[in-house]
C-alpha cells in the first residue's frame, strides 16, 4: 500500500515525512515501513478520563511519522530527527534514559515485553510537526505510534485496543506520569472529520460528524512550559481519589467519581476538604458538560457547543485550577470577538494551548486580536494552528 507523498496525512509537510524516509535509507540502508501517527485537540472533556468519565476528543493533521524496520539482534536504534539525537538499547536491559525522549519508546517495548510479544530488535527514525509540551500529545503519539509500528511490523497481531492499553501503560509506568486513555485511544481510533465521545469506564464509544465548512478549530499556543504538568498531574488524580475514598464509605460500590451526584457530594461537604470538594465538583459538572455538548452536536447547535467550551475552562481555572495567567489573557481575549463561539483551555494545563472554535470569516480578527492582548500582557506572540480532524494512526507506506 502506498499513498502519495502529498496525501499523506491531509496538509501535513510532505517534505520532512520525505526526510524522515530519506535519512532512515542513509542510516540504515534499507526500505521502512511508513507510519502516521496523530496528535490530538480535545473539544471538552478535560480531566475526566481518569475519573472514568467522558470525553471527546479528535485526531488532527499534525502528526508523528516513524519509519521502521525490523533488526536481526536484540539491539534497537532510534533516532530522533528533530533534535538530530539518536539511542540506542537493548531489548534485554531496558534502563531510564536522562535525555527524556527515548523513554516513551523503550516504555512501549518493555509492555510488549512483559506482555510476552516476541519481537526482535528495530531500527527507527521519527519525527513530525505536533509542538512539544502544547499538550496536544506528542508523548501519545509517540508511544501509540511505536506501538502500532512494531505491531506490525513483528506480525503480532494484537487489536487496537490492546495497542491503546499497552501505550497508555508505557506512560504510566515507565515515563512515569499517571495519564488517563484518552490521548492514546483517539490517537488509534480517530477518524477524520469527526470527534469521537469516549466512555472512559465501559470503552465504549461513538463518532460524531464535526465538519461545518464555516467553521474553524484554531490552537493558541502560550508557548508556556509546562513544567508543573506531570507534578500537578498526579496530584489531582489523588485528590480525585481521596473524594471517591471518602464518599464510598456512603455509597457502597462508589468506584470513581463517575459514580458521584452533585448531590452526593453536597451532602458531605462538611466532611470533605474545600480543596478536594473543588476538585470533585468540577470533574462531576465537566461530565454533564460532555453529555450536553454531544446532545449539543446531535442538534447541530454549536453556538451551544460553545458555551459549553467557557464553561469548561471556568471550572478548569477556578475549581479544577490547572490554568495559568496565559490560558486565561488567551480565553478572554476570544470570548470577546464576534465569531467566536467558545475557547477553553486543552490537556493536562499549566501552558500549552487553548481551543477556540470559531466561524471562518472570523479567523483573521482572532489572531490579530488575540496576538495584541497576548503580547501586550506577557511581551511575546503565541502561536496559531488551524487543526483539521484526520484519522488516526495509519500506515503511510509500507
Ligand atoms: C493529559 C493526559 C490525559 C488527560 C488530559 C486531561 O493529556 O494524558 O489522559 O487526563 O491530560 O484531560
Amino acid at each position: 500500500m502506498s499513498k502519495s507523498a502529498k496525501s499523506l496525512s491531509g496538509g501535513a509537510p510532505a517534505d520532512r515525512i520525505l526526510s524522515i524516509r530519506e535519512k532512515f535509507h542513509q542510516t540504515f540502508k534499507e526500505k521502512p515501513l511508513l507510519v502516521r501517527s496523530p496528535g490530538r485537540v480535545n473539544l471538552i472533556g478535560e480531566h475526566t478520563d481518569y475519573n472514568e468519565g467522558f470525553v471527546l476528543p479528535a485526531a488532527v493533521d499534525k502528526a508523528i511519522y516513524f519509519a521502521i524496520a525490523p533488526g536481526k539482534g536484540r539491539s534497537c536504534a532510534v533516532y530522533a530527527y528533530d533534535l538530530g539525537e539518536s539511542h540506542e538499547f537493548s531489548l534485554s536491559g531496558l534502563v531510564k534514559s536522562q535525555k527524556g525522549w527515548p523513554n516513551y519508546l523503550m516504555g512501549v517495548v518493555d509492555e510488549l515485553q512483559k506482555a510476552g510479544c516476541s519481537i526482535s530488535g528495530f531500527q527507527c527514525v521519527f519525527g513530525g510537526d505536533i509542538p512539544i509540551g502544547a499538550g496536544m500529545s506528542s508523548s501519545a503519539a509517540i508511544e501509540a505510534g511505536l506501538a502500532f509500528a512494531l505491531n506490525k511490523i513483528f506480525g503480532l497481531g494484537l487489536d487496537p485496543l490492546t495497542l491503546v492499553k499497552l501505550a497508555q501503560k508505557a506512560e504510566n509506568e515507565f515515563v512515569g506520569v499517571r495519564c488517563g486513555i484518552m490521548d492514546q485511544f483517539i490517537n488509534v481510533f480517530g477518524r477524520p472529520r469527526s470527534v469521537l465521545k469516549l466512555d472512559c469506564r465501559s470503552l465504549d464509544y461513538e463518532y460524531y460528524p464535526f465538519d461545518r465548512p464555516d467553521l474553524r478549530i484554531v490552537l493558541c499556543d502560550t508557548l508556556v512550559k509546562r513544567e508543573l504538568a506531570s507534578s500537578e498531574y498526579n496530584v489531582r488524580r489523588q485528590q480525585c481519589e481521596s473524594g471517591v475514598n471518602l464518599l464510598a464509605k456512603y455509597a457502597p460500590g462508589l468506584k470513581s467519581l463517575r459514580d458521584v451526584s452533585l448531590e452526593l457530594l453536597e451532602a458531605h461537604r462538611p466532611e470533605i476538604d474545600p480543596v478536594v470538594y473543588k476538585r470533585c465538583d468540577y470533574v462531576i459538572r465537566e461530565n454533564a458538560r460532555v453529555e450536553q455538548a454531544c446532545a449539543d452536536l446531535r442538534k447541530s447547535d454549536f453556538h451551544s457547543f460553545g458555551q459549553r467550551m467557557f464553561g469548561s475552562h471556568s471550572g478548569l481555572r477556578d475549581d479544577y485550577e490547572v490554568s495559568c495567567r496565559e490560558l486565561d489573557v488567551l480565553v478572554e481575549a476570544a470570548s470577546e470577538i464576534k465569531g467566536v463561539l467558545g475557547a477553553r483551555m486543552m490537556g493536562a494545563g499549566f501552558g500549552g494551548c487553548t481551543i477556540n472554535l470559531l466561524e471562518e470569516k472570523a479567523v483573521e480578527e482572532f489572531d490579530k486580536t488575540v496576538a495584541r492582548a497576548y503580547r501586550g500582557q506577557f511581551g511575546k506572540d503565541p502561536k496559531f494552528y488551524i487543526s483539521t480532524l484526520e484519522s488516526g494512526t495509519e500506515i503511510v507506506e509500507s
